[in-house]
C-alpha cells in the first residue's frame, strides 16, 4: 500500500507547537512579528503571501504586510526593508520571491538583517547552513525533513536525488540531506536541466525530491518500486475549471503512486509544511532577538 502523505496533518502538529511557543513568548511580553513584502502582480505569489499572513493570525504572530507596485524602483523595496530592519516589533522579514526583473534578487536578500531573515536566504545564513550550524533552515527543505521524519523515512545511508538546483529548495535541500545527524547522512545527487539521464538517476534513488518547477516531469516509469517521492512543484496549468487552471506537481501523481512507497500530493503535501516552518522560524527569531 502506498502511503499518501498528509502534509496538512503534519503541518498542523508543527503549528500547534509553534502556537504554544508563541503563547509563552507573549506571556513574556514578546509578540512575534512577521513582515511580508510583496512586489509582484503574480497571482500565485499573492496567494502564498496571504496564506502566510493567515497562518500568523491563527497562531497569534503579529503580521505586517507591505505591497509595493511591481514597477516601482528597487530603492522603494530597499527602503521598506531598511524600515523593517529597524522596527523592534518585526522579528522576521520575508520578501516574496520572485521580485521583478529590474530588482537584483541578491541585493534584496543581503539587505535583510540576517537575524530577521526567516527564509534563511541571506548569505550569512546560507553559510551557516552549509557549515552545519544553521540559524534559520530554509522553510521548504526543513519542512521536507519533517515530512520524512514523520513518515518514518530514514535518510541515513540512503540514495537521495534532488531534482532542481534553486536557491530556495534544491541547494538547501541537498545541503540538509548531506549534513551529519538526523534527517541527513544521505548520499545525495542534485539533478538539473543539464543532467544527461535524469531517469537513470531517479530510478536508482530511495528518495526523490522533485523541485524543478516543471509540470509532471517525473512519472512512474522513472521510479523504482519502494521509492519515497516528495513533490515540491506547485504549477498552474490551464484547465477547464472555474479559475481557468489547476495545480499540478512536478510528479505525475497517478503513475508515480503505483511505484512509490510514500508520496506527497499536490496540493496538501509540501505546501503546508513551508508555511508551518516559516511560523517556526518566526517564533525562533522572536526568541533569539528577545534573549
Ligand atoms: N517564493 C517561493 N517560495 C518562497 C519562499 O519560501 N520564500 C520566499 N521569500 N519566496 C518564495
Amino acid at each position: 500500500m502506498t502511503t499518501i502523505i498528509d502534509g496538512n496533518e503534519i503541518g498542523d502538529q508543527i503549528t500547534d507547537g509553534v502556537a504554544a511557543c508563541t503563547d509563552t513568548l507573549i506571556s513574556e511580553d514578546v509578540t512575534p512579528g512577521l513582515a511580508t513584502v510583496l512586489m509582484s502582480d503574480d497571482g500565485a505569489s499573492e496567494t502564498y503571501v496571504s496564506m502566510k499572513q493567515q497562518a500568523c493570525e491563527e497562531i497569534g504572530i503579529e503580521g505586517f504586510h507591505h505591497e509595493i507596485n511591481a514597477d516601482e524602483p528597487a530603492e522603494t523595496l530597499f527602503s521598506t526593508i531598511d524600515e523593517l530592519n529597524g522596527d523592534p516589533a518585526v522579528h522576521g522579514i520575508l520578501v516574496q520571491m520572485p521580485v521583478p526583473d529590474h530588482v537584483n534578487k541578491r541585493d534584496v536578500l543581503e539587505r535583510i538583517d540576517p537575524m530577521k531573515d526567516v527564509d534563511g536566504f541571506h548569505p550569512e545564513n546560507v553559510g551557516r547552513l552549509v557549515a552545519g550550524n544553521a540559524r534559520y533552515k530554509p522553510c521548504t527543505p526543513h519542512g521536507i525533513q519533517k515530512i520524512l521524519a514523520e513518515t518514518g523515512v530514514e535518510t541515513e545511508g540512503k540514495d537521495a536525488v534532488v531534482v532542481g538546483r534553486s536557491d530556495i529548495v534544491g541547494k538547501p535541500m541537498a545541503n540538509l540531506l548531506i549534513q551529519y545527524g538526523t534527517g541527513g547522512n544521505a548520499t545525495t545527487t542534485v539533478c538539473h536541466s543539464r543532467t544527461a539521464d535524469l531517469a537513470e538517476k531517479t530510478r536508482n534513488a530511495d528518495i526523490v525530491i522533485a523541485a524543478a518547477g516543471v509540470p509532471e516531469m517525473i512519472d512512474g516509469s522513472m521510479l523504482s518500486e519502494g521509492t519515497t517521492v516528495v513533490d515540491v512543484g506547485i504549477n498552474r496549468v490551464d484547465a477547464d475549471t472555474e479559475k481557468g487552471y489547476e495545480l499540478v506537481g512536478d510528479v505525475e501523481f497517478e503513475s508515480a503512486k503505483t511505484k512509490a512507497d510514500a508520496i506527497t500530493p499536490v496540493p496538501g503535501g509540501v505546501g503546508p509544511l513551508t508555511i508551518a516552518m516559516l511560523m517556526y522560524n518566526t517564533a525562533k527569531a522572536a526568541s533569539l532577538q528577545s534573549g
